[in-house]
């Protein structure tokens, strides 16, 4: 017995080894808005297979968010299901972790008591030290530990932000562009760094992005979502060798593919498709 206690703690510590494997089953959503109804998504198919690395690129105010809140439960689809590993998602699970554009770290908690939060409100605080010493570590924050959020930079602040994720070993990892405001260089080194967290963790990573440069240096899937009331309007695989070099001919190709469907459908409803390139303009 005092064995048996002993390897759940040491699993407790442990990286998770497979990732969830996710099924977006003919998803259809649309809210309320101004006495009508907003149709956002309209039949959306998705799966990733458990450890896949899959990007979803898409016109603004399409329905990207809207799917990802649907897959961490924190809302429920109007038609379709969504399942993580089999099971219909109905509520928050702190293993199918949601990362947002904005870092949201709570001013008045060091760094290290960001990380906690996860593991404090499982009740497990104080056997997860070690997790969370290994979260800061895989970060690069261990030496900011005790550092308040005002004193990070940008960069630093999102790989907090992750490290709060990765705290609780997820299964999923739902990615809201969450390099989307950091400057080109800094998106550059977290692109690497996220890479390397999903090669050791191996939790299945769903990446909403409009640079379609770096989805295609994460991803092995890309999903193009139409414009709003958003379908699926292609799933491109990225069959490129890791790390991809952005000059080879297959990655300008496929970049070339995918901002033209985006470009087509940005032509069709008058908006502006340039913001796609973040790379390319700054
Ligand atoms: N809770 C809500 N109530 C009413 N409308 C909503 C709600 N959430 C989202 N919407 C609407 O749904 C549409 C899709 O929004 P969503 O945030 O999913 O787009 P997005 O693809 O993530 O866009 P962006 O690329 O700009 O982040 C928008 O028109 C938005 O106004
Ligand atoms: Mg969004």
């Amino acid at each position: 017995m005092v064995t048996d206690i002993a390897q759940d703690e040491r699993s407790n510590a442990a990286p998770q080894k497979e990732g969830a494997a996710i099924d977006i089953v003919s998803v259809t959503q649309a809210f309320r808005s101004g006495g009508k109804d907003l149709p956002v998504l309209d039949e959306v198919s998705i799966s990733a297979k458990p450890g896949e690395f899959v990007a979803l690129v898409g016109p603004s105010g399409s329905g990207k968010s809207t799917l990802l809140r649907l897959l961490a439960g924190l809302d429920r689809p109007l038609f379709g299901e969504v399942y993580v590993d089999g099971e219909p998602v109905r509520k928050p699970n702190p293993r199918h972790a949601l990362v947002f554009q904005d870092p949201t770290l709570l001013p008045w908690r060091t760094v290290r008591e960001n990380v906690a939060i996860g593991p404090e409100a499982l009740g497990r605080l104080r056997d997860s030290q070690d997790r969370i010493d290994a979260a800061l570590a895989l970060v690069n924050l261990t030496e900011f530990a005790d550092a308040w959020p005002a004193q990070l930079s940008g960069g630093m602040a999102q790989r907090a932000a992750l490290a709060r994720a990765l705290v609780n070993d997820p299964s999923v990892l739902l990615l809201d562009e969450p390099l989307g405001k950091l400057d080109a260089l800094t998106r550059r080194v977290l692109q690497g760094e996220l890479l390397s967290l999903w090669e050791q963790r191996r939790f299945t990573a769903l990446l909403v992005t409009h640079d379609v440069s770096e989805a295609l240096v994460l991803a092995d899937r890309i999903v193009v979502f139409s414009p709003r009331p958003a379908q699926v309007r292609d799933i491109i695989a990225v069959n490129l060798e890791r790390p991809r070099d952005q000059s080879s001919a297959g990655f300008i190709a496929l970049r070339e593919r995918i901002l033209g469907l985006l470009d087509a459908d940005a032509a069709a409803s008058g908006t502006d498709a340039l913001h796609y390139e973040t790379d390319a303009t700054e």
